[in-house]
């Protein structure tokens, strides 16, 4: 399993391609806004290609989903946040870079 097969809303593989790049074991890389993982998960496929171990990469959400209709579905349909947060485990697991991530359940401030 990886990146391509995590449902989501990711398409902006060049931009994270990019930031891994341009990575360093200095830095420390922060998604705010995971949901099942698909983005984070390639960006950490993207650092373990190119041999780069930041100092951290961090998955920041709340699994709570925003306030669009197809978030509110798709959460109610699987069971609730709870389950979505299970999800996004499992699939770092699966795709092996479980490893590489730091969760932080919270809120940003937007
Ligand atoms: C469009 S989804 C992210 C898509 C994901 N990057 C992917 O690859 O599919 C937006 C995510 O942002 C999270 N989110 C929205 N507002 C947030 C906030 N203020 N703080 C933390 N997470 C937030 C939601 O819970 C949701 O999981």
């Amino acid at each position: 399993m990886n990146s391509s097969d995590v449902d989501g809303f990711f398409n902006f593989h060049d931009f994270y391609d990019s930031i891994a790049k341009k990575s360093n074991e200095n830095h420390i890389l922060i998604e705010v806004g995971c949901w099942l993982g698909a983005s984070i998960i390639y960006l950490c496929e993207r650092l373990k290609l190119y041999n780069i171990k930041p100092k951290q990469v961090v998955a920041v959400d709340t699994w709570l989903g925003s306030d669009e209709i197809g978030h509110k579905q798709y959460l109610q349909s699987i069971g609730g946040s709870e389950a979505l947060f299970n999800k996004f485990i499992n699939n770092i697991k699966l795709c092996k870079v479980d490893d590489l991530i730091t969760i932080l359940v919270n809120q940003i401030k937007l």
